[in-house]
C-alpha cells in the first residue's frame, strides 16, 4: 500500500514540476474518483486504503467494495451521518468498532461480506438499532459468543453463510424478533438442537437456510424452538432417506410451507418418508438433484396441501398409479430430466404406467422435457382435468407417427400449450390433435416430419393461435393446408424444405388473422404475387435465406413480382441473404408501418430513389454486406429520418463528394445507433482512400463546391434564357417585328385616321385572284343591292380605264376604308398580289389601324403557306377580322353577318 502512495506522490511531484496543476489536483484527491450520483457514492474498485473524506456530506449510499480497507474507523464516517447503506464488502476488514453505528444512526444495510472478521462482541452492533440487513458471509466467524445481535431489533435479514460456524446458536437470550431470513449455509453445523435455536423463539422465519452443512442429527423439538418457521432449505445436506424421514417428523406441527431438499441424496422415498409432514400445510417441495430412482407407492400421500413439486434431475425408473397418490392440490410439477437415461436397453427405459397422473386433478403445468420415454400410452395423461401447459420437448426416444389415438388421454384436459419439439416425429395423421380443441400453442419444431399437409392434420384445433413447424424434413403445401385453422396467428416454417408455395389460391389465404410468418431458410425461388395476399394483419415476415432475387429483377418474364403488396401492417421484414441485386422502386410502397427491415447479405448496389419514401416509422435498417457504393439523400433521406439502428457494415463505399458527402454529414449529426462505425465502414474507392474509415472522410472540399454550384446555376439560367429568346425570335419573330413596326409608326406620329365612313369612297377594296371573281361577284353585289350605302371597290368593275393598274390599286386602297383579302390557293399563286397589293394594304394597316384588313378564307390554308406566299399571318389581325367561308349552306347567313360586323368595326388598334 505504501508503495502505491509513494508512487502516487512521486507522480504528483512530477506533475507539479511540469506545472500541470489540474493533473495535480486529480492526483492528490483519490476520492474524487468516486462516482457520485443522486446521493450515491460508488468508490468500488479503486484500491482505496482510506475512507474518502471529500465526498458530499449528504450521501446516503456509500459503496466501498473491492478495495484494500483494513478498518472502518468511526471518526472517518462522521461526515457521512446520512448514510443508510454502507457496502464495504470485499476488503480486508478484521475489526469493527461499535461507534461506527453511532456515527451512522440512520444505517439500515451494512454489508461486510468477504472480509476478515472473526470476533463479534456484545458491543459490536450495540448502536445499530436501525439495521435491517446485516451481511457477514465469507468471513472468519467460527463462534458466536454471548449476544452480539441482541440490539438488532429491526433486523430482517442476517447472512452468516460461508463462515466456520459449528452451531446455529447466535445468542443466549430471545432476540431478533423481526428476523425473516437467517442464512447459515456452508458452515460446519452438524446438529440442530432445540437449545441452539431457542434464541429465535419470538421470530417468524420465512427462510432458514441451512444448505451445505453436514447435518447428521435433528434432535427432538429443534424446529419447535423457533417461533414460526415457514421455509427451510437443506440443499446439498446428504440427508438420505432415513434422516429425511427424521427431518419430516421434526417438522410435524410446524408452520412449514416450503421445504427445499435438493441434492440431499434422497435415493428413494417410501410411504413413511414424508409422513411427518402430514401435520403441516406444506405447499412447496423441492426434491431435485437427488438421484431419486424409486418413488414408493403413496410416498406423497401426506402432502394434500402441496402445490409445487420439483422432481427434475433424478433417476426415476418407474411411475405407478400410486406414485403420486395424494397430490390432490399440486398445480405445478416438473419432471425434466427426472427419469433414468438408459435408453439403449428397452427393458431399462423409464416406464410410466397408465393412470399414473390420475390423482393430480389440480395440475395445470407439467414439464416432462428431456427424458427417454418409449411412447405415449392410451391412458398416460388420463385424469389431468386442469392441465393447461404440457411440455414434452425431447421426452420420447422416437414418437414417429402421431395418430388420432396418440393424445386421446388428453381429451379431457383443457390444454392450451403442447410442446412436442425434438421427438423424432415423422408423420402427423389426420385428426391427430382433434382431442385438443382448447389448444392455443403447438410446437412441432425440430422433428423429422416429411409429408404433404392436406389440412386434415389440424382438424379440431379450433382455438389454435401458434404452430411451430420449423426444422423438419420437408413439407409440401396445398391450397387447403391451413384451411381448418383460420384462428392461426403465428406460423413458423423455417427450414422445412417448403414445396409448392406457388399454388393458387395461396396456402396462407385462409389465415386472415396471421401476424407472424416465418418462411426463412427454405431456398424458395418460385412464388407468385398471391402468396401473401389478404394477410392484412401480418406484422412480422421472415424470408431470409431464400432465393428470391429473380422475382425482383426488371428482366423477370412478366416483370418484377410484387409479393409484398398490401402488407400494410408489417412491422418487421427480413429479406437477408436472398441474392437480391435489384429492388423495384415500388417494392415497399404498401408497407406504411414498417419499423425494421433487413436487406443484409445481398448484392445490392444502387437502390431506386424514393424506395423508402413510405417508411416514415422505420427504426432499424440493415444493409450490411451488400455492394453499396454511395449513400445519397434521395434514396436514404426518408429512411434515416427516425432511425434508431443502422447497419451498413462491409459495403464498398466510394469516398467521393458525390457518393458519401451527404452520408458523412448525416453520420456526424445523428443519434442513431451505428455499431462498429469506425472499423467496418471503410472506403473502397477511390484507390487513395482504400481502407480509410468513412466517418473520417473530409467533407470540407465538398462544401467548397457550393459557390461553384451557384456559378453553374447562374450560367445555366443565362444560357437557357438565351436559347429561349433565340427560339422565340425564330418562331415568333415576325410578330415582334410587326408590332415593333406598328409601335414605331404610332410613336412617330401617324395618328389613327379615324375618318368618318362617308370620307371614304368605298367600304372595302377587295383583293382576290382572277379565278375567284365569280365568288366575289356573287357575294358582294347582293350586299350592295341590299344596302345602298355599301360600295365595294371591285377591280374589274370600278377601275377607270386607261389608268395605270398599279397606281389604280394604290388609289383604290387609299379610297377604301378596309381591304378584304379573299384567300384561296389561287391568290397565293398570283404574283401581283404577293408583291404589291399586300404590301400596300399592310403598310396602310401599320400606319393607320390593324382593323383595316379583313381576311376571308374560302378554303383551309395553313399559316405557314400564308406567310410564305403573302407575308401575312393570322396572328397579325384581330379574330373578328378573320372569316372562314362556311361549307354548309345554313351557316352562310352567319358568315354575312360576321362580314358586316367586320366591315362596320372602327379602324383602331384597340
Ligand atoms: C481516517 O482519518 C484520518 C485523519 O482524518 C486519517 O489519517 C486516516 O488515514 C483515516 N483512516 C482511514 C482508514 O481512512
Ligand atoms: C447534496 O450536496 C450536494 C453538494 O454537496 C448538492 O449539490 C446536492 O443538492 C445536495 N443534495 C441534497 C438532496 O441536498
Ligand atoms: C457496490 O459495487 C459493487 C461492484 O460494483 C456492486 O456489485 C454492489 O452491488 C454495489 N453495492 C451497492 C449497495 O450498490
Ligand atoms: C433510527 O432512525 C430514525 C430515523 O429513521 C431515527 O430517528 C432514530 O434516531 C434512529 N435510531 C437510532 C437508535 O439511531
Ligand atoms: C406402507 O407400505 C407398506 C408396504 O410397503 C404397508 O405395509 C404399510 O401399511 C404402508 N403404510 C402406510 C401408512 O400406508
Ligand atoms: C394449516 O392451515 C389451516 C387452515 O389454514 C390451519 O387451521 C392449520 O392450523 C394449519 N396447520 C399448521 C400445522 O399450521
Ligand atoms: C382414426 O383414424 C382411423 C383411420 O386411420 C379411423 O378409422 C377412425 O375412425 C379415426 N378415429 C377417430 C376418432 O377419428
Ligand atoms: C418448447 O420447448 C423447447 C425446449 O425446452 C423450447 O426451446 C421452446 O421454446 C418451447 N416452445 C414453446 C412454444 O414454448
Amino acid at each position: 500500500m505504501k508503495g502505491g502512495i509513494m508512487s502516487q506522490s512521486l507522480l504528483c511531484h512530477i506533475c507539479c514540476f511540469l506545472g500541470l496543476l489540474p493533473f495535480w489536483i486529480q492526483c492528490t484527491s483519490s476520492a474524487s474518483r468516486c462516482a457520485v450520483q443522486h446521493e450515491v457514492a460508488d468508490c468500488s474498485h479503486l484500491k482505496l486504503t482510506q475512507i474518502p473524506d471529500d465526498l458530499p456530506a449528504n450521501i446516503t449510499v456509500l459503496n466501498l467494495t473491492h478495495n484494500q480497507l483494513r478498518k472502518l474507523p468511526p471518526a472517518n464516517f462522521t461526515r457521512y451521518s446520512q448514510l443508510t447503506i454502507l457496502d464495504a464488502g470485499f476488503n480486508s476488514i478484521s475489526k469493527l468498532e461499535p461507534e461506527l453505528c453511532q456515527k451512522l444512526p440512520l444505517l439500515e444495510i451494512l454489508n461486510l461480506q468477504h472480509n476478515e472478521l472473526s470476533q463479534l462482541s456484545d458491543k459490536t452492533f450495540i448502536f445499530c438499532q436501525n439495521l435491517t440487513e446485516l451481511h457477514l458471509r465469507y468471513n472468519l466467524i467460527h463462534k458466536i459468543q454471548n449476544n452480539p445481535f441482541k440490539n438488532l431489533k429491526n433486523l430482517f435479514k442476517l447472512d452468516l453463510s460461508h463462515n466456520g460456524l459449528s452451531s446455529t446458536k447466535l445468542g443466549t437470550e430471545l432476540q431478533l424478533e423481526n428476523l425473516q431470513e437467517l442464512l447459515l449455509s456452508n458452515n460446519k453445523i452438524h446438529v440442530l438442537t432445540r437449545e441452539e435455536l431457542d434464541f429465535l423463539g419470538n421470530s417468524s422465519l420465512k427462510k432458514l437456510e441451512l444448505s451445505s452443512n453436514q447435518i447428521k442429527e435433528f434432535s427432538p423439538g429443534c424446529f419447535h424452538a423457533i417461533g414460526k418457521l415457514f421455509g427451510l432449505s437443506l440443499n446439498n445436506a446428504q440427508l438420505g432417506p432415513s434422516l429425511t424421514e427424521n427431518l419430516c417428523q421434526e417438522l410435524s406441527n410446524t408452520s412449514i410451507q416450503t421445504l427445499s431438499l435438493s441434492g440431499a441424496q434422497l435415493y428413494r422415498t417410501s410411504n413413511t418418508t414424508f409422513a411427518g409432514l402430514k401435520q403441516t400445510n406444506l405447499t412447496m417441495l423441492d426434491l431435485s438433484y437427488n438421484g431419486l430412482n424409486a418413488i414408493g407407492n403413496d410416498s406423497f400421500a401426506w402432502l394434500p396441501h402441496l402445490e409445487y413439486l420439483f422432481l427434475e434431475y433424478n433417476n426415476i425408473i418407474h411411475l405407478s398409479p400410486r406414485s403420486f397418490y395424494g397430490l390432490f392440490n399440486v398445480r405445478y410439477l416438473t419432471l425434466r430430466c427426472s427419469f433414468t437415461k438408459q435408453s439403449n436397453s428397452l427393458a431399462l427405459s423409464p416406464k410410466i404406467d397408465d393412470f399414473s397422473f390420475q390423482w393430480l386433478t389440480c395440475l395445470e403445468y407439467l414439464n416432462m422435457d428431456n427424458n427417454n420415454f418409449p411412447g405415449i400410452k392410451s391412458n398416460m395423461f388420463t385424469g389431468l382435468t386442469q392441465l393447461r401447459y404440457l411440455s414434452l420437448a425431447n421426452s420420447f426416444t422416437s414418437l414417429q407417427t402421431l395418430t388420432n389415438k396418440t393424445f386421446v388421454s388428453l381429451a379431457h384436459s383443457p390444454l392450451l400449450m403442447l410442446n412436442l419439439t425434438r421427438n423424432k416425429i415423422s408423420k402427423i395423421e389426420r385428426g391427430a390433435f382433434s382431442w385438443l380443441g382448447h389448444l392455443k400453442v403447438l410446437d412441432l419444431g425440430i422433428n423429422d416430419i416429411g409429408q404433404e399437409l392436406t389440412g386434415q392434420e389440424w382438424r379440431g384445433l379450433e382455438n389454435i393461435v401458434e404452430i411451430y413447424l420449423s426444422y423438419n424434413k420437408y413439407l409440401q403445401l396445398t391450397s387447403s393446408s391451413f384451411a381448418l385453422v383460420p384462428s392461426l396467428r403465428q406460423l413458423m416454417l423455417r427450414r422445412v424444405a417448403l414445396k409448392n408455395l406457388d399454388s393458387s389460391p395461396s396456402p396462407f389465404r385462409p389465415l386472415a388473422n396471421m401476424t407472424i410468418l416465418d418462411l426463412s431458410n427454405n431456398n424458395i425461388a418460385n412464388i407468385n404475387d398471391e402468396l401473401l395476399e389478404g394477410l392484412d394483419r401480418l406484422e412480422i415476415l421472415d424470408l431470409q435465406h431464400n432465393n428470391l432475387a429473380r422475382l425482383w429483377k426488371q428482366a423477370n418474364p412478366g416483370g418484377p413480382v410484387n409479393f409484398l403488396k398490401g402488407l400494410s401492417h408489417l412491422h418487421i421484414l427480413n429479406l437477408e441473404s436472398n441474392g437480391f441485386d435489384e429492388i423495384p422502386a415500388e417494392a415497399f410502397k404498401d408497407l406504411l408501418q414498417l419499423k425494421s427491415i433487413n436487406l443484409g447479405l445481398n448484392n445490392l448496389n444502387i437502390l431506386p430513389p424514393s424506395i423508402f419514401d413510405k417508411q416514415a416509422s422505420l427504426k432499424s435498417l440493415s444493409l450490411q454486406k451488400n455492394l453499396i457504393t454511395s449513400v445519397e439523400k434521395d434514396v436514404f433521406g426518408p429512411a434515416f429520418r427516425n432511425l434508431s439502428n443502422l447497419d451498413m457494415r462491409f459495403n464498398p463505399f466510394d469516398c467521393t463528394c458525390e457518393s458519401i458527402a451527404w452520408f458523412v454529414t448525416w453520420l456526424n449529426a445523428t443519434h442513431t445507433n451505428i455499431s462498429e462505425l469506425s472499423s467496418h465502414y471503410l472506403c473502397n474507392t477511390p484507390p487513395q482512400y482504400h481502407g480509410f474509415p468513412v466517418m473520417l472522410f473530409d467533407i470540407s472540399p465538398c462544401k467548397d463546391s457550393a459557390p461553384f454550384k451557384l456559378f453553374f446555376m447562374v450560367n445555366t439560367s443565362i444560357l437557357l434564357s438565351f436559347i429561349f429568346i433565340v427560339l422565340c425570335i425564330h418562331f415568333e419573330g415576325w410578330r415582334i417585328s410587326f408590332y415593333w413596326n406598328v409601335l414605331v409608326h404610332r410613336a412617330l406620329g401617324f395618328k389613327e385616321m379615324d375618318r368618318q365612313p362617308e370620307q371614304f369612297d368605298y367600304v372595302a377594296y377587295i383583293i382576290h385572284a382572277y379565278e375567284d371573281r365569280d365568288w366575289v361577284w356573287e357575294n358582294f353585289s347582293p350586299m350592295e343591292e341590299q344596302d345602298r350605302t355599301l360600295r365595294f371597290c371591285l377591280e374589274e368593275r370600278d377601275f377607270q380605264a386607261g389608268v395605270l393598274e398599279l397606281e389604280a390599286i394604290v388609289n383604290s386602297i387609299k379610297r377604301s376604308r378596309k381591304t378584304i383579302f379573299v384567300i384561296t390557293q389561287h391568290l397565293l399563286k398570283d404574283p401581283l398580289c404577293k408583291r404589291f397589293k399586300v404590301h400596300q394594304a399592310v403598310q396602310k394597316a401599320i400606319e393607320q389601324n390593324l382593323d383595316s384588313i379583313i381576311l376571308i378564307f374560302l378554303e383551309e390554308i395553313p399559316d405557314y403557306k400564308l406567310n410564305h406566299a403573302l407575308c401575312l399571318r393570322r396572328g397579325m389581325f384581330k379574330s373578328h377580322c378573320i372569316l372562314n367561308w362556311p361549307v354548309q349552306k345554313e351557316r352562310k347567313n352567319a358568315f354575312h353577318h360576321k362580314l358586316q360586323v367586320a366591315l362596320g368595326s372602327r379602324n383602331s388598334v384597340h
